[in-house]
This record gives structure tokens, sequence and C-alpha cells, in this order.
């Protein structure tokens, strides 16, 4: 199975690309201030070496909701410039390994250049598209994403590939921005408002169904809420090329959620 770049893939690609030239933060209207982000617990943060910057573009904390041990091996879905994977790659340890997959090349080079600075030699960067993993099947005790999942154009083909990389009884803990009720349809066709993390969001119940369908297990979705201010600066830093949208409507409907689902132990 091999997957062809879709414009969906070049217009996202192009746009994170651009962002980590400019070093600039975020994705969705959780964000928030991304590059010393406020997603994660101080004390997480605190395992960054001194004067390494938290560059995020992510809309939650992953690292926390997967509970990583020890010796884990861990594949971070869209892992931008490697934040996440350094936060696990501390948590699995030298017994450990940690696997970031991005179809950025300029994300990869970041993370990569990131990993060599900070010495950090159990973390390995893949260029490669969630729809065709670059990952062997039965491999991965967990997966992580944040804020990834929700720009693809095929997410069900990203949750078979998770569901064949991980081995049996592993773990998908994974922050997105799903949906509830109708988003007005000039940000839905709008490739800005995809790129930023809205228009390409589902429902909860249309998430949590493709992942039933490919055969994870106690799937479960909870919203995290976000304050009006923080919402609005990540909708401005988006840039929304819709002139008129009703922003109210967008506030409803888009929520950033903590979500984990398991591959059964028996297949
Ligand atoms: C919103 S950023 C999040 C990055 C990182 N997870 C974080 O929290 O900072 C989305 C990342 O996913 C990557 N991405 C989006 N769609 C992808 C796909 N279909 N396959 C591989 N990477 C993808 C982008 O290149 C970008 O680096």
């Amino acid at each position: 199975m091999t997957q062809s770049p879709t414009p969906i893939h070049e217009v996202v690609r192009e746009h994170y690309a651009e962002r980590i030239k400019n070093s600039a933060s975020c994705c969705g209207p959780s964000a928030g201030s991304c590059s010393d982000s406020n997603l994660y617990p101080v004390d997480l943060l605190a395992t960054l070496p001194e004067g390494e910057s938290a560059v995020s573009y992510g809309c939650g904390d992953p690292i926390t909701l997967a509970s990583l041990q020890p010796g884990q091996t861990v594949l971070d879905l869209g892992s931008g410039a490697g934040l996440d994977c350094f936060f696990a790659a501390k948590k699995v340890g030298a017994t450990g390994h940690v696997i970031g997959v991005d179809m950025t090349p300029e994300m990869i080079e970041r993370a990569t250049s990131s990993a060599k600075r900070m010495n950090v030699t159990n973390v390995e960067f893949r260029q490669g598209y969630l729809e065709d993993l670059p990952v062997d099947a039965n491999s991965v005790d967990v997966i992580i994403s944040n804020c990834v999942i929700n720009l693809s154009p095929d997410k069900i083909k990203v949750f078979a590939e998770a569901f064949r990389v991980l081995k049996p009884g592993g773990k998908l803990a994974v922050s997105d921005i799903v949906t509830e009720g109708d988003l007005p349809e000039a940000v839905k066709q709008s490739l800005s408002a995809w790129a930023g993390c809205v228009a390409g969001a589902v429902e909860a119940k249309e998430y949590i169904g493709m992942m039933e369908a490919v055969g994870f297990t106690d799937v479960s979705v909870n919203p995290v809420f976000f304050d009006k201010e923080t919402v609005d600066s990540a909708l401005d830093e988006m840039k929304l090329d819709v002139k008129e949208y009703p922003r109210e409507a967008v506030y409803k409907a888009v929520y950033s959620a903590k979500i984990t689902a398991y591959k059964p132990d028996s297949m």
C-alpha cells in the first residue's frame, strides 16, 4: 500500500513547512501560547534540557494520557518538531525507543537536529504518511499523536494503519480536535481552516465509529475545555481565508479531546 499526496496533504505540508521555518505555532482552537506550551504540566516541561524551548503545534498533552513505562516502544503520528517524542524518550528511558513519523521534510529536519543537539539517542524520525506508516506490523506498544489525525483526508486509513502497527494489547493515546454540531459551510470549505485543524475535524461519534470499525476497543473521547481568549488567539493565528465567518459557531462546534483506545490482546 502506498500513499500518493492529495491536494489536502500538499496544503497541510506547505502550511507546516512555513510555520516551522518561521518557528511559529499553533494548531487548533486550543493551542494557546504553544511556543512556551501551556499544554503540559510543569514537571514534564522541566524534563527538557535547559535552554530548549517547547515548540508545539499541538492541542493537548498525549504524554500524560499515555502513561508511558520504561522499555516501551512508542510511535508519534505527525511528530512535528519532535516535542512529544522528546518527552516520551525520557519516559521510556534507555531501554525504550521512540519513532516520530511526519510527512513534512522541514519538520523531520528540525526534529532530527534537535535530537542530535539534545543528545537524545532513543528517538528517530521517519518521513512518511500516516495513511501508509513506515513502521512494521505489531511492533509498537503505544501510539501517541497531538492534533494531527484531524488533518488527514483519509482518517479511516490512518486508524487502520495505527491498528496494524500496534502490538496486541497496545494503546492509542491521542489529543485531537473533534466537533459536535455543524461547522459553517464557509469554514468547511476553507483550506487554511483545514490546515489550522478546524475544517478537517469530524464529529466525535464519527471519530469513535472509525476507530471501532478498524478493530479498536474501549474507545473513549473526553473533551478538554479552553477559555474563549485562548480559542480566539488560536483562530487569529490561523488567519482563516474566510472573511466574515461566524466565529461563534466555530467556538460551539470545535473542541480538543483526549482520546484513548486499545488493540485487543488476542487477535
Ligand atoms: C498541527 S502539527 C502537530 C505537530 C506535533 N504533533 C505537535 O504537537 O507539535 C501537524 C503535523 O502533522 C503532520 N501531518 C499532517 N498530516 C499528515 C499526514 N497525513 N501524514 C504525515 N504527517 C502529517 C504535519 O506535517 C505537521 O508536522
